[in-house]
């Protein structure tokens, strides 16, 4: 499979957005992280028709940065109209030195330190989303010590797990993250909300999984908020005025991948909300969610150039290339599928059961295992598609190796958006 914006040239090679990845690495090097510019806003356009032809007025998609946090996907997303999710003092200052509007920044973390909060508050963030009740006593100090009103969200576990296809509809309280509805917790922490005159609880937050391809999910998570919002009205009187159901939309990897259309999975939530709102005389919240992997996920493409081929008579062929689990963990560490193409060439013999290796000295540092590839040389470009969410996010310097440079795509043009590391920007911080 080839995702949006890839073809072969008459020349064979691969193309993305027009520019034929020869010309990318000689001018780049290799590793290179490549985004598709165009797919990126489509994507977040997508969501605010969205959800602004079909939700309350004050409703808006809010990026999850997570997926990919640097200067220039902050200021694409403040271009877009999209709100943006953080979960770090680092993602919220990157968002902040972008000139993304602090407003429309929703901060989550499940152990927020004091030094981020006051940070996030001295900048007017617009929501904190608060995850347990120390963070709330934390949260409700320093803002009566800057006499501050802020406005905040809570994080629930609606009992929703749905990490794998078949998902859990119960019995997900041991979770880091958030309060429990089944056991009392939540409204318990509403309540205590509810007591502190400098917080105001306008939102309600829940994040069900990532990688999801069924619609259903989505929508039992909005019954069990929204009935927990009509429960909140029941005890309290108060009416909670922002829903936000999180991200999850999946992305495709590889053929095996069936993940929805944007809209094909909004449709039926928003379906889902309307309906539930009127039969239960609920006044409808403002809507948010925090997609990020459906969103940059296939707009990114790897770049890496073929070096030591190793044919080990009987069991396998390893492939080397010149990046590796620093740039792209997600093999090693959940055995996450990638397709993987050679992008010199797409004629000639295909070479079956390759695995890619990285350079780390590590046996699991691998990119992946049992792939064909046609006619692989020393010095083919490799190409891993679906890498532009969590991938620069969670890439390391293990071993000293040098974080790759970014590169955007649109319209046959090019443009550095995060250089390459240097091995003095490896010592910066050494003493
Ligand atoms: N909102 C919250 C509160 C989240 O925790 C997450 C993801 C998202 C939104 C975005 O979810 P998405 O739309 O991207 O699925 N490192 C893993 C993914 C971890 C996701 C954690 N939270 C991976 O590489 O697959």
């Amino acid at each position: 499979m080839l995702t949006p914006g890839l073809e072969f040239g008459t020349n064979e090679h691969l193309f993305i957005e027009g520019c034929d990845v020869a010309e990318l690495v000689k001018e780049y090097s290799t590793p290179l992280y490549v985004m598709n510019e165009n797919l990126i806003r489509s994507n977040c356009k997508r969501y605010t028709k969205f959800i602004s032809e079909n939700f309350k007025d004050g409703s808006f998609p809010c990026f999850a940065s997570k997926a990919l946090s640097c200067l220039e996907i902050y200021r694409i997303m403040k271009e877009e109209g999209m709100g943006v999710d953080v979960v770090s003092g680092g993602e919220l200052y990157t968002a902040l030195k972008a000139g993304f509007p602090a407003d429309r920044i929703f901060f989550h973390g499940n152990n927020k330190t004091s030094d981020e909060l006051e940070f996030a508050l001295k900048n007017g963030i617009g929501r904190i989303i608060v995850d347990n009740l120390t963070e709330l006593h934390t949260l409700n100090k320093i803002a009566t010590e800057n006499n501050l009103k802020v406005k905040i969200g809570l994080r629930i576990k609606p009992g929703i797990d749905a990490h794998t296809h078949d998902y859990i509809r119960t019995g997900q309280i041991d979770s880091k993250f958030g309060f429990a509805i089944e056991n009392g917790e939540a409204m318990e922490a509403v309540k205590i909300a509810l007591t502190y005159n400098n917080l105001v609880l306008t939102q309600l937050h829940c994040h069900i999984g990532s990688q999801i391809f069924d619609k259903t999910p989505f929508c039992d998570a909005v019954k069990v908020m929204l009935g927990f919002i009509s429960d909140i009205h029941n005890e309290t009187g108060m009416w909670i005025s922002e829903l936000n159901i999180g991200g999850g939309l999946g992305a495709k990897y590889t053929d095996a991948d069936t993940p929805l259309e944007i809209e094909d999975y909004l449709a039926p939530v928003a379906d889902t909300l309307h309906n539930f709102c009127k039969e239960n005389n609920i006044p409808e919240p403002d809507f948010h969610i925090e997609p990020g992997r459906s969103i940059v996920g296939e707009a990114g493409t790897t770049l890496y150039t073929l070096g030591a081929i190793k044919d080990i008579k009987d069991v396998r062929t390893y492939i080397s290339v010149d990046g590796g689990m620093a740039d792209n963990i997600r093999y090693a560490l959940y055995n996450a599928e990638y397709t993987v193409i050679n992008a010199s060439r797409n004629t000639g013999k295909v070479m079956d059961n390759i695995t890619i290796a990285g350079k780390c000295c590590e046996s699991g540092d691998l990119i992946q295992e049992g792939i064909s590839l046609v006619n692989p040389q020393v010095g083919d470009i490799l190409a891993v598609l679906t890498t532009g969410a969590y991938n620069y996010s969670m890439a390391s310097n293990y071993n000293r190796i040098t974080k790759p440079a970014m590169i955007m795509v649109k319209d046959n043009t090019h443009r550095l958006v995060i250089k390459r590391e240097s091995y003095d920007d490896l010592i910066k911080n050494d003493i």
